[in-house]
């Protein structure tokens, strides 16, 4: 169906609303008053850290994003509830913290498993928006009940590019010659499966769509999931150019800090079980991995991310195309980050901010730019090897804290649909409800620092104490401890407490470790000073705010 989606297809979405019992009678009114809404463009890419240009990065080459940056407003401390794809992508989707979602592995679906709760394209879907998912949106699998939520999120069917199925596929040439399943893995896209890739293809059905949704009177969300940089690190070699590997350094802090507790380390087992780092014979759970290649990871991880940019260049250049840069809102997101070998620490996993913290941007027609006039190409695609990078200003950047959960009621709000209300203390019964703040406010031009969200917070369970294989990702039944983590100007404090799996309870009074991080001197987050005497007040400042 989504393959020929057309004016039939806008018939069959009113059909199947009626089908699925979810066109309230009385919200059909709302539907036409929605007419001459804005449309929203949802653009999430996966384990991106705020590697980009826009964020300061001297290395990385965005300049597709940079240049969204430059006509949004840019969230510079912005941050994911839990550095793991299913959780983080179902709690922003919900506007649901993980406990709330119960969601901490891949292994349930919240609509069973927690609450019936009401998602962020299901609930513009209900006030007459077509929405539409391309990619990996909502995490796959029973995470989303195999459907992505639809019919409950989508108007039609989610899309998804027909190689990733290849994921783990032996594509990858080594030195050897021979073809194998490793992390680095630039390839020839005309030698891939299909002589594509899945980023490429979902960036083709995106728009494809928005060419079908620029005649249609309702306006739209289309949710587009890139794959990149997730591992495997697999993306056109020739973005290995943007990055000549002897300007490549080290993360600045390579080493295990002496003071990191066990429990926060995660001792990146993904990264283990591709052929590459396989035969590097790396001691289990520290490592380390050899410089030279640590060195090779960073390149293709900031590779993968210019190639990912390419991706958002041409989607945002179809935007001007069809004319719709004029009356499109555009979020970017990421649904967490990524560590690239700080505190001698890889992948996401855990509650440092090199994890937790992601880009997040918003462009608002008339509001954080000008509206473009008739003709005006807002977003030219832009070519990282042929087009001479103008310097771009870099968008204004706001310091607020904001977490994803605040991405739901702050749609609500730029759109001026009502705010679904703040949950109450339980609230696995309440349907539509945000655990977030609308941070619209700050999309102002001329906004103070008023009102500043302060505390965010974040959390990652763990098995025990000690770091072992399923560190990283424990069952749920397995989960035994949970580390919960507040950042607010300043401090990251993390107290890691007893956990009971059955009953879904922290036990605050059963604390394996802390950390506190000065960030005025340690912006790292290597010298823990959970046990320093000097701010043991502070500890018990933040330890109190963490437990509300
Ligand atoms: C969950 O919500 C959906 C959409 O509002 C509704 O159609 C469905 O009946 C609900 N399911 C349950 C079990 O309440
Ligand atoms: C999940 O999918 C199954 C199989 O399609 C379906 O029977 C079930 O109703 C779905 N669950 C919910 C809560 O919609
Ligand atoms: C890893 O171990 C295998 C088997 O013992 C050995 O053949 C290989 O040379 C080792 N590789 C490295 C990089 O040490
Ligand atoms: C957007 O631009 C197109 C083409 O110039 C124009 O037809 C349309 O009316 C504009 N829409 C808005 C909301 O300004
Ligand atoms: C921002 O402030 C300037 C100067 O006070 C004012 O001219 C402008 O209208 C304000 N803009 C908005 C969007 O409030
Ligand atoms: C978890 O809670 C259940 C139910 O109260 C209890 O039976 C069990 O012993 C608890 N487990 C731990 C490890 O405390
Ligand atoms: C919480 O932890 C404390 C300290 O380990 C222990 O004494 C207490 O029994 C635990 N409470 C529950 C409900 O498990």
């Amino acid at each position: 169906m989504n393959r020929k989606w057309g004016i039939g297809g806008v018939l069959m979405v009113f059909i199947s609303w009626a089908a699925y019992g979810q066109l309230d009678p009385n919200a059909a009114p709302d539907f036409v008053r929605q007419k001459g809404k804005m449309n929203v463009l949802f653009i999430i890419a996966d384990d991106l850290r705020p590697s980009l240009g826009c964020y300061g990065d001297p290395i990385v080459k965005s300049p597709n994003i940079d240049q969204l940056a430059s006509k949004s407003i840019v969230f510079k401390n912005a941050f994911a509830q839990q550095a793991l794809c299913g959780p983080s992508r179902t709690s922003f989707l919900t506007s649901r913290r993980p406990d709330i979602t119960r969601l901490f592995d891949h292994s349930s679906y919240w609509r069973v498993q927690a609450g019936n709760y009401t998602t962020l394209p299901q609930y513009l879907k209900m006030h007459g928006y077509l929405t539409l998912s391309v990619g990996k949106v909502f995490h796959p699998g029973i995470v989303s009940n195999h459907t992505d939520d639809y019919p409950y999120s989508w108007s039609i069917p989610p899309f998804h590019p027909s190689t990733q199925k290849y994921k783990n596929a032996k594509v990858c040439k080594g030195p050897d010659g021979q073809k194998h399943a490793n992390l680095v893995c630039p390839v020839d896209v005309e030698e891939m499966p299909e002589h594509t890739l899945p980023d490429i293809q979902s960036t083709e059905e995106a728009i494809r769509l928005l060419k079908k949704l620029k005649g249609t009177e309702n306006p739209f969300l289309l949710a587009v999931g890139y794959h990149k940089p997730h591992i495997p690190l697999k993306y056109p070699q020739e973005f290995l150019k943007l990055y000549p590997r002897d300007k490549i350094p080290l993360a600045p802090d390579p080493k295990i800090p002496p003071k990191l507790p066990p429990v926060a380390y995660n001792p990146w087992t993904d990264l283990r079980k591709r052929d590459d780092v396989m035969a590097l014979n790396l001691s289990f759970p520290y490592g380390p991995i050899p410089d030279d290649f640590q060195v090779l990871i960073r390149q293709s991880y900031f590779a993968a991310v210019s190639y990912m940019d390419t991706q958002v260049g041409q989607l945002l250049n179809a935007l001007d195309e069809q004319e719709l840069a004029n009356n499109t809102i555009v979020i970017f997101t990421a649904d967490h980050g990524w560590s690239l070998g700080e505190h001698g620490e890889w992948a996401k996993y855990s509650n440092f901010d090199v994890a937790t913290r992601v880009p997040l941007m918003f462009y608002v027609p008339g509001k954080t730019a000008a509206f473009p006039h008739p003709g005006q190409r807002m977003f030219p695609f832009i070519n990282s090897f042929t087009d001479e990078v103008r310097s771009l200003p870099p968008g204004l950047m706001r310091d607020v804290n904001v977490e994803l959960v605040d991405l739901f009621p702050t749609l609500c709000e730029i759109l001026k649909l009502p705010l679904p209300p703040v949950c109450p203390p339980s609230s696995f019964h309440v349907e539509l409800c945000t655990e977030g703040n609308s941070v619209a406010y700050y999309l102002n031009p001329n906004a103070s620092s008023r009102n500043r969200q302060l505390f965010v917070y974040s959390q990652y369970p763990r098995p025990a104490d000690k770091p072992q294989m399923n560190s990283d990702l424990p069952l749920l039944k397995d989960i035994h401890i949970m580390g919960y983590s507040i950042r607010c100007d300043g401090y990251r404090y993390t107290e890691w407490v007893g956990y009971n799996a059955s009953t879904f309870s922290a036990n605050f009074s059963a604390i394996h470790a802390g950390e506190l991080y000065l960030h005025k001197t340690d912006p790292g987050e290597d010298n823990n000073l959970y046990n320093n005497i000097a701010f043991a007040e502070v500890v018990q400042k933040l330890s109190a705010l963490l437990k509300k």
